[in-house]
């Protein structure tokens, strides 16, 4: 059985997210800058054997669900294959991936296949002219399309939306129904302040409570449903069973119970989305640590954790977050796209 830890907060380890690609096909203006990155090289990134490794290590520790993230990660060769090996672990009981949907359409049904469970696809806009000004790369159609397979091939799916006011703010109620044609539950996320969101401002955050107010003038009635998990989504119902979710990272944080922890396509561990600073596993690894060594490691971090990035920044003399292009070009790690949303 494994060893369940807990943090310094009392928190334990439920959700390791996987980035495994820092590589994305869209330049999304809330996460990555326009210009072209040094990518981290083959060489430099986990494979799949390493991975195995590193997620036997988190799962002796508590971990049941693996996000696989980004980048893009349906741009890193074999996803199907990583897939396979994590499914082999019985402690993993749900495995999960969020992609732009892009590349959705021809590989869902092997990635179902090989073990993947469930899909949330980012789309933000219904618009094919706002999708290329947000994502500076103009394929709606395809994610479209990688939504409309997502849905036949697994059933259902989730939306994850980033509400940016003045520019998709307008689009909840058509976020809506349209989920409701492609059995996705729908999510709507407050802009936030992290990584490469360099042109964030407290302006364009259009809040949960600002959603709310919108969908109940057009739905007439909106029902909070109890909270089930550590998800950081809380969940709504409209009059005819519909549900949606809303993500209130900026305005109302959920860091007390944040069970979750991010690993970087290089094995960089965060604890936090917010975090400045990780601990790299790599390298132990290459020098030989097995997974119980590794474990170790990882234990007596958490052990010690107290991030709570999203409920720091709203103090605003602790507004430090936001790291400014400058210090992104410094280290990409603190980029969105190397550490998966
Ligand atoms: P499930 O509930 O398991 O489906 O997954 P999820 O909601 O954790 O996953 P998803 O990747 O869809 O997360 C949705 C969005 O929530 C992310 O893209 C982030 O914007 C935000 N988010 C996820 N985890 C955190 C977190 O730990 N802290 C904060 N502040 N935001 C998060
Ligand atoms: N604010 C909120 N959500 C973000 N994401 C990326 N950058 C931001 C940001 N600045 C989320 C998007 C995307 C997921 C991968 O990460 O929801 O769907
Ligand atoms: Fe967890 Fe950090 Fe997100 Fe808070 S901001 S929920 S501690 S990852």
């Amino acid at each position: 059985l494994p060893t369940t830890v807990t943090d310094a907060l009392g928190r334990p380890m439920g959700s390791l997210r996987v980035s495994v690609t820092d590589r994305c096909n869209l330049r999304c203006r809330y996460c990555m800058p326009e210009e072209e990155y040094a990518w981290l090289s083959s060489t430099d990134i986990l494979s799949f054997d390493e991975l195995t490794t590193v997620a036997s290590a988190f799962t002796e520790l508590g971990v049941d669900k693996i996000r696989l993230t980004g980048g893009e990660p349906l741009l890193r060769p074999g996803l199907d294959e990583l897939i396979g090996k994590l499914a082999t672990d019985e402690r993993i009981t749900d495995i999960a991936l969020t992609t732009n949907g892009i590349l959705l359409s021809g590989k869902a049904s092997g990635l179902r296949e090989a073990g993947l469970g469930r899909v949330t696809v980012s789309l933000d806009t219904l618009d094919a002219a706002r999708f290329r000004e947000l994502s500076r790369r103009g394929t709606h159609d395809a994610a479209l399309a990688g939504i409309a397979t997502a849905a036949e091939v697994f059933g259902s799916l989730k939306i994850d939306t980033v509400v940016m006011r003045g520019f998709n703010d307008d689009e909840l109620v058509d976020l809506i129904e349209y989920g409701k044609t492609v059995s996705a539950e729908v999510r709507f996320i407050e802009y936030m302040d992290v990584g490469g969101a360099t042109g964030w401002t407290e302006q364009q955050v259009y809040s949960r409570a600002r959603i709310i107010e919108d969908l109940t003038a057009h739905y007439g009635h909106v029902t909070p449903l109890a909270k089930h998990d550590t998800a950081p989504a809380d969940q709504f119902a409209l009059p005819d069973g519909t549900v949606f979710g809303i993500i209130s990272s900026t305005t109302q944080p959920f860091c007390g119970a944040c069970d979750r922890s991010r690993l970087t396509a290089d094995g960089m561990w965060l604890r936090c989305l917010y975090a400045r600073t990780g601990t790299d596993l790599r390298g132990p690894l290459r020098r030989g640590a097995d997974r119980d060594e590794l474990a170790a490691l990882i234990a007596d971090i958490w052990r010690r954790r107290r991030d709570q990035g999203a409920v720091h920044r709203l103090d605003d003399d602790s507004r430090t977050v936001f790291v400014g292009l400058e210090n992104l070009k410094r280290d990409p790690h603190l980029e969105m796209h190397t550490r998966g949303g």
